[in-house]
Order: structure tokens, then C-alpha cells, then sequence
């Protein structure tokens, strides 16, 4: 897999950030390659949007560098082709849809980029079918749900057919059902469409899908691996006042209690049927 994005001993301090002495990020060197699924956990403040931002140019370094396809994000001549690489979703989705019809809200960004209204009425339905929200192409996106306007802001960024996405906690603002269909989505993004994902989240679970995660801390990576060893860090996962995702939790304290099932899962699947084996293993058929 070749290098999409990466960082070298990537520094950058805000101009007007109070305290003056400290990096806000303090030497990243991370390389990210097409088709991964990241995510991105650290606490509060520890940067992982000042990062998210350099990924396509919307923040430059202040010392180090950040290439994208081999290209530097500091070079003004390659800001454009960069955006169109890298796309970003933010929190909020009321911020980011403007239109007043989902299909005009999608054909945005592509009309802004000089692109053939043939051909972008064809983004816009590919879009719109990738996130599952073709039926809607008519509708205004202010009466949708969060999830469903997420969807679109999604669809909105896909339109521009980019190689990587990245969500700044996408689904913070969302209730379960439009987390889990968010969530649906970018997997599904991920997996069928090999669109690379860089998702920046709160939620141990969500992180879990991911196929490698990186913890922030202070700035700097304090860990960079399979979902299954970053969430047997427990001591670093609370050094760092992230929670231990509930299904290592509860595997551990089965573990305590004598139920032989192994380390390492992350997912609900892996945990029933490892818990329907160890239950068969003591109980037979049950
Ligand atoms: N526009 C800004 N100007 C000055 N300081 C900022 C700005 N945005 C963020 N910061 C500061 O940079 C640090 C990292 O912020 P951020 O990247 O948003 O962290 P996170 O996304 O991990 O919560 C925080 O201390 C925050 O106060
Ligand atoms: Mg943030």
C-alpha cells in the first residue's frame, strides 16, 4: 500500500494560543496508506483536530512537514488537489449543509469544482446511494434526522470522489440509531468503496471497528495499533482518561471469574462466541 498522508516530526503552534512555550503538536511522524481505517482517541484538547486539519491543508506546519500523495500541504500550489484528496466531515451537520434540497446540497462541492453537469448529476446519485440516502434526494435536509444529515454531508464529500475521508467526531451529536447508520456508512465506505478513513471519535466501539487505532496524548502519539493491543493498554487507556471499551471490560472480569475466555476482542460478534464456547466447554450443550 503506498503513503497517502504523512507526517514528519509534524510541530504547529496556534498564533494566539496562550501559553506561548508549548506545541500543540509536538513532533507526529505517522504515515497513512490508502484504503486504511483509522481511529483517531485522545482526550479533550490533545489535538487530534489541529491534526485532522493538516491532513488536508486547512493548518500547515509550523516546523516538520505534511505530504499528501508525496505532495507538501506548506506548497500553495497544491492546497486544491490536496482538498480534493482529503475530505472532511465535522461534528455538526447543520454547519455543513447549505441547500435547501439534499440532491443541490451534495452537487456543491463538485459544482465548485468546474465539474460537467452531466457528470455531476451522476456523483450526486452515487453519492447519495453509497451513504443510502437516495430516496431522499428531493427532500430538505433540514426536516432529516442528525444521522440522516450527516449521511449527507457524507454524500456532499463523496461527490468529490476523494481518496481519503476525515471525520471529526461525526457521530458526537447523533442519538444511537444515527450513530450506528453513520457508523454503517463509513465502514461501508471503507470496505466496499476502499475509500481510506481517518475517524477521530470518542466512542470506544466505534474506535473498535477501525483496523488500527492511535492514542493521543499531549500532542504525540502514545500508541499506534491493532484495535485488540490498544485496548489491552488499560493502564495507558486510563492514564490517558479514555474509557476501556465495555467488551474488554466485561471479558476481563469474566476472565476473574474463572470463565476461560481468551484476551484481545474487540467486537460483539467475537464475544458471544467465545462466551458460547466457553459455556459449551463447561456446560455441554446448553
Ligand atoms: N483556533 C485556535 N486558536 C488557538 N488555540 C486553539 C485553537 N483551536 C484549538 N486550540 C487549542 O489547541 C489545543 C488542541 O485543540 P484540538 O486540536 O481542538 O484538540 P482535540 O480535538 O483533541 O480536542 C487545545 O489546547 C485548544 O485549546
Ligand atoms: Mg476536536
Amino acid at each position: 500500500m503506498s503513503a497517502l498522508i504523512e507526517t514528519k516530526n509534524l510541530h504547529f503552534q496556534y498564533l494566539h494560543h496562550q501559553s506561548q512555550n508549548e506545541w500543540i503538536l509536538n513532533g507526529i511522524d505517522l504515515t497513512i496508506r490508502n484504503g486504511e481505517f483509522i481511529a483517531i482517541l485522545g482526550s479533550n484538547g490533545c489535538g487530534k483536530s489541529t491534526l485532522a486539519k493538516h491532513f488536508n491543508a486547512l493548518l500547515t506546519p509550523s516546523d516538520g512537514t505534511v505530504l499528501v500523495n508525496g505532495r507538501d500541504t506548506n506548497d500553495e500550489k497544491n492546497q486544491f488537489e490536496i482538498r480534493k484528496t482529503i475530505g472532511m466531515v465535522f461534528q455538526n451537520p447543520d454547519n455543513q449543509l447549505i441547500s435547501t434540497i439534499v440532491e443541490e446540497d451534495v452537487a456543491f462541492a463538485p459544482e465548485n469544482l468546474g465539474i460537467a453537469p452531466s457528470e455531476i448529476r451522476s456523483r450526486v446519485n452515487w453519492a447519495l446511494d453509497a451513504v443510502d440516502m437516495l430516496d431522499y434526494k428531493r427532500h430538505t435536509p433540514f426536516k432529516l434526522s442528525g444521522g440522516q444529515k450527516q449521511r449527507v454531508a457524507i454524500a456532499g464529500i463523496l461527490a468529490m470522489r476523494p481518496q481519503c475521508i476525515v471525520l471529526d467526531e461525526p457521530t458526537s451529536m447523533l442519538d444511537p440509531k444515527g450513530r450506528s447508520d453513520v457508523m454503517k456508512t463509513i465502514c461501508r465506505l471503507n470496505r466496499e468503496l476502499g475509500i481510506t478513513i481517518v475517524l477521530i471519535t470518542h466512542h470506544m466501539e466505534e474506535a473498535a471497528r477501525a483496523k488500527r487505532v492511535i492514542l493521543m496524548d499531549q500532542g504525540q502519539i502514545a500508541s499506534d495499533d491493532t484495535p485488540e493491543n490498544t485496548f489491552e493498554q488499560i493502564e495507558l487507556l486510563k492514564k490517558l482518561k479514555l474509557d476501556v471499551p465495555q467488551i474488554t471490560e466485561l471479558t476481563h472480569r469474566m476472565r476473574q471469574h474463572g470463565i476461560l475466555i481468551p484476551k484481545r476482542m474487540v467486537q460483539i460478534d467475537q464475544c458471544v462466541d467465545a462466551l458460547a464456547a466457553a459455556l459449551e466447554e463447561r456446560y455441554g450443550h446448553y
